[in-house]
């Protein structure tokens, strides 16, 4: 029976209640208010990055053992199985965008585990633009759109980028056919950051998560998702749900990398510096498990829009390290949520901790659900039975020491991985494909920046600036004749 939002049943709604058949509609009408009144407030704030998506559910599941590397209850034995919430995403377009831009893919996890939720909210890269939080407002901005024209600005995007030389690695990344990965399940994910695991005995060792897929690595040519984006714009989307609902149910095998303090202490850069990988020789994949996602959601709005990802939400065993990244983002994310989702959103159901019961002195605030932890006491400490401390939960610690300062170290070596990656990753034929598709997307920018940018790719090497400029010149030449 269709009823109004207070359960009473509707007569109609197809019809409004007027006067005669061509007169005014009544005030009375509480049906078409209700109808209006919610409609006009259906949207919320979209995410400031990240905005369009895609989630699915499934699990994940323990094949290897690492519990002597971290006790989180979540790899405590072989076979263990945990529910867990995937969203992938484009980062910088809007909900509606294409979901075929040139970018890095979000691939965020959140595992519903009995000791809370636990999420890693990472990329389908192994690096990022920037080793400073400070700088992540600029670097969206140059991505998104120009505020006088509301275009996207080819200009803003390479005078950010060439000018803060550690965006090299990623760029040169996502400038490859990765920059345009086949939809969603055919790529890898990197949590990225490093973290700080912790084992049974109190030792820890810092530790980074890479997933990968195990439907194949499968990348879009320029052209081709330059076509897609005209005909189906939806791909990405589309392709995940289609899977899902055949059966056809992607996973991917989850490993770690590990690092111990005394290899941190002796590297020769800074493993906290997430423009940087651990390379794999010294620094090898161990697997750990699978994701399997099974499910579709069955409403985008409340399972897949509200859902609430944070880098802040870690569980027992698992820590943050010193990366300022991680820790910038930690700061952010709560704040976003709040904005975007309200004071109360980890008690909308998607984001509730399903397998650990929430107890604390949190009440009130809007949209509060439930029976707001009903009579318990509100403060703490208190003499009447309220949740306890359970110290064996505190968090590992250790020391810190150093001048307090503002470090900008852009003149750091933001070039020898970069070097690595282009020599020896690419071969001849993707060296020339990412030149091709960073000068079709730099030849837009201003003179003085393109000659800026083709330096910093020169001193990655010689034949990488001389590739793309060539290319560049190409491109002017071919405008020239227009
Ligand atoms: C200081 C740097 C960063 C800041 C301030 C930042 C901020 C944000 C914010 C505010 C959101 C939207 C949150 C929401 O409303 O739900 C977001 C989403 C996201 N960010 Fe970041 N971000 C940063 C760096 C990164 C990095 C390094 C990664 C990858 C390792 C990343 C991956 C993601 C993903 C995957 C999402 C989408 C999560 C979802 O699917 O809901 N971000 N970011």
């Amino acid at each position: 029976m269709l009823t109004s939002s207070e359960g009473v049943p509707i007569g109609t709604l197809v019809s409004s209640l007027t006067v005669g058949p061509r007169g005014p509609i009544l005030m009375q009408d509480a049906v078409l208010m209700e109808e209006m009144g919610h409609f006009v407030r259906e949207r919320i704030p979209e995410r400031v990055v990240h905005a369009r998506g895609a989630g699915a559910f499934g699990y994940f599941e323990v094949t290897h053992n690492i519990t002597h590397y971290c006790k989180a209850c979540v790899f405590e034995y072989i076979g263990k199985k945990t529910p867990i919430a995937v969203r992938f995403s484009t980062t910088s377009g809007e909900n509606g965008s294409s979901d075929l831009t040139r970018e890095p893919r979000g691939y965020a996890v959140k595992f519903y585990t009995e000791q809370g939720n636990w999420d890693l909210v990472g990329n389908n890269s192994p690096v990022f633009f920037l080793r400073d939080p400070m700088l992540f407002p600029s670097l969206s901005h140059a991505q998104k759109r120009n505020p006088q024209t509301h275009l996207k600005d080819p200009n803003a995007l390479w005078d950010f980028f060439s000018l803060r030389p550690e965006t090299l690695h990623e760029v040169t990344m996502i400038f490859t056919d990765r920059g345009t990965p086949d939809g969603y399940r055919h790529m890898h994910g990197f949590g990225i950051h490093p973290f700080k695991m912790i084992n049974a005995r109190g030792k820890p060792v810092y530790c980074k998560f890479v997933y990968n897929t195990d439907q194949g690595i499968k990348n879009l040519t320029r052209e081709q998702a330059t076509a897609l984006s005209g005909t189906n714009p939806e791909y990405a989307i589309k392709d995940l749900g289609d899977a899902i609902s055949r059966g056809d149910f992607p996973s991917w095998t989850l490993y770690i990398q590990v690092m111990t303090f005394e290899e941190a202490k002796n590297m020769p850069f800074n493993p906290f510096d997430i423009t940087k990988i651990w390379p794999h020789e010294e620094f090898p994949l161990l697997p750990v498990g699978k994701l399997i996602l099974n499910r579709n959601p069955e409403n985008y709005f409340a399972e897949v829009e509200q859902i609430a990802f944070c880098p802040q939400n870690l569980i027992p065993g698992i820590e943050p390290s010193p990366d300022r990244m991680l820790l910038g983002r930690m700061l952010a994310y709560p704040e976003a949520l709040r904005y975007r989702l309200g004071s109360n959103y980890q008690q909308i159901p998607v984001n509730v901790s399903k397998q650990a019961k929430v107890a604390n002195y949190h009440r009130d605030g809007f949209m509060a659900m439930g029976n707001n932890q009903g009579s318990g006491p509100n403060y703490y400490p208190n003499s009447f039975g309220g949740p306890e401390e359970t110290r064996e939960f505190l968090q590992s610690s250790f020391h810190l020491s150093g001048d307090v300062a503002r470090y900008d170290d852009c003149k750091e070596d933001n070039v020898s991985q970069v070097r690595k990656f282009y020599l020896t990753v690419l071969d001849s034929a993707e060296r020339q494909t990412l030149s091709q598709n960073i000068a079709k997307s730099l030849v837009g920018a201003q003179p003085f920046i393109q000659q800026r940018a083709v330096k910093n790719f020169t001193d990655v090497h010689p034949d990488y600036g001389a590739r793309v400029l060539a290319e560049l010149e190409k491109l002017r030449a071919a405008k020239e004749v227009k």
